[in-house]
């Protein structure tokens, strides 16, 4: 006799990794994620496997928790270890790619200007064929990569990936890029080995709103007996609140926390930079997966930083979501990896891109790339883009981290965009160094100076202003600022009255609401309506 169907609950969280660690969107491409291997987590693991002790002091110091700090007790020392045993023999790939790496750098720096063709057959033997060689206008060379050739090589590695599945109860969740997620099974995590791209995980997270039998999707995903009984707490008889699509006139706007926004007419859904949370009860008011609508036509990404693309939210979505929208990016360039090939080999199948002034139609109106400038330590990617969104004839800005370096930019920009009815802008005004997200690519480390001065900054309040001034929208929002507890795990702010980001974000609103722009900085949740 079958069971009834059920639904998956709304407090499973579903996070992907890779070789266990928090599959963020560096260790989605073989390009970089080598270099991640090799230069930061056997790096860290080797660390606490020789010191835990100065690992759990340093974490001790709220200033040191988003550092290079394992973030285990000193008794799972042994777990770190063998995990890092597992990870040198079965990444020994990624170990002599990130040495090739080396070698390769060494001989672009050996070019002086001449013709780089007796170049070729010095490569490292492992990168041979997967770079071309070339010199800037200065005469300074360095290599691209034919990254689609490296997403159909040894390096290209799904078998490192799985999903840690668990119920949680609370928004609190450990940071995740300096610490792997080790088995935890006793506290009823449970990991599916199983890549990113497979079938069953739709089949999994479409039961979040439309039941199905539990043996079916436990098949699908190939559970172990042994791991039934836990697999099982996932599942309820219960369903969802109802999330009925958006019918009204004009536009709907929902504000899910950081850079997630879902905005919705009558006929077309677009979500932003997914960050979800999960539903649980809670004092902190917010949507969550549970208030996504049954179809989403269009995702946007704005650019690759873990906070904006996320792969736990994403492929929980993938079911429903019709059309990702990316920066075009990509180009081969070390430190511009593809957003379109990660997600296509994420299991995407309608991933398009988006250049500068490059439009795109939907029911109703059209998106619109726009440059984003900044807030990438001066390198050169190009896999970032703001959008804009217009919808029966409304235009809303989503410019995500955007740092108005040279306020001219937005003059140019003016009259191709018109009149906005909202603009979206992050004021994470101070960023991070740029070794903290680039550091395992750089084939030297910065001068400390050089680093503190080259960061992950967005707009201060000057620099927003500015675009206010040129853009002159109707309303302004500040957003992506990591405020939301849900993000802890990707993001360590710890925020204070007087954090600078704060106070030029009020700075912003002071001077929209003296002007007559409606301004707002929402936390947790808002909605509101453009007709
Ligand atoms: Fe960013
Ligand atoms: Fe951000």
């Amino acid at each position: 006799m079958s069971r009834p169907p059920v639904y998956l609950k709304q407090n499973v969280v579903a996070e992907p990794l890779h070789n266990q660690w928090y599959a963020w969107w560096f260790l989605a491409s073989p390009m970089t994620a080598p270099l991640f291997v090799a230069n930061l987590h056997v790096k860290i693991m080797e660390s606490f496997v020789a010191n835990p002790a100065i690992h759990v002091a340093a974490l001790k110091s709220p200033a040191l928790r988003g550092g290079p700090y394992l973030n285990c007790g000193v008794e799972r020392v042994g777990e770190v270890k063998a995990l890092l045993e597992r990870t040198l023999q079965e990444e020994s790939l990624a170990m002599r790619y990130a040495a090739a790496m080396r070698e390769l750098d060494a001989l672009l720096a050996s070019a002086e200007g001449y013709s780089l063709e007796e170049l070729y057959p010095r490569v490292p033997d492992l990168l041979r064929g997967y770079v071309e060689l070339t010199y800037d206008l200065r005469n300074r060379a360095s290599a691209r990569f034919f990254e689609p050739l490296l997403y159909r090589s040894p390096f290209h590695r799904e078998s490192s990936q799985s999903v840690s599945l668990r119920l949680v109860h609370g928004d609190a969740r450990p940071y995740v890029f300096s610490t792997p997620r080790l088995d935890d099974s006793r506290e009823g995590d449970l990991q599916v080995r199983l890549p990113f791209r497979h079938e069953a995980w739709d089949t999994l997270f479409a039961m979040r709103r439309t039941p199905a039998p539990l043996e079916a999707v436990r098949d699908a995903l190939g559970i172990a007996p042994q791991d039934g009984d836990t697999f099982a707490t996932f599942f309820t008889p219960e369903p969802p609140r109802p999330a009925p699509r958006y019918d009204g006139d004009g536009v709907r706007v929902r504000y899910f926390g950081h850079a997630c926004v879902l905005i919705e007419s009558r006929h077309v859904s677009v979500l932003t930079d997914p960050v979800v949370s999960y539903d649980f009860p809670t004092d902190l008011p917010r949507f969550t997966f549970a208030d996504l609508p049954e179809r989403i036509d269009y995702v946007l990404l704005t650019h690759g930083h873990a906070d904006h693309l996320m792969f736990e939210p994403l492929l929980q979505l993938r079911h429903r979501i019709g059309t990702v929208v990316v920066p075009a990016g990509g180009g081969g360039a070390l430190v511009d990896p593809s957003l379109k090939l990660m997600l296509q080999h994420a299991g995407f199948r309608d991933v398009v891109t988006l250049s500068e002034l490059e439009s795109l139609p939907v029911p109703g109106g059209e998106l619109v790339g726009l440059p984003f400038l900044g807030e990438h330590g001066d390198l050169d990617v190009r896999g970032k883009l703001a959008h804009l969104v217009r919808l029966e004839g409304k235009a809303l800005l989503m410019a995500a981290d955007s740092n108005a370096l040279e306020p001219r930019l937005y003059e140019h920009v003016q009259p191709h965009v018109g009149s906005i009815d909202m603009m979206w802008l992050g004021m994470e005004s101070e960023g991070g160094p740029l070794s903290w997200m680039y550091g395992p690519l750089l084939p030297a480390p910065l001068s400390r100076k050089m680093d503190q001065s080259r960061r992950l900054n967005g707009s201060n309040a000057a620099r927003a202003i500015d675009i206010v001034q040129r853009l002159k929208p109707r309303q302004v929002r500040i957003y992506a600022m990591g405020r939301e507890p849900w993000l802890g795990h990707v993001m360590v702010m710890g925020y204070h009255e007087q954090s600078p980001q704060l106070v030029e974000s009020r700075k912003l609103l002071a001077h929209c609401r003296e002007h007559g722009v409606d301004a707002d900085m929402p936390y947790g949740q808002a909605e509101s309506f453009l007709r």
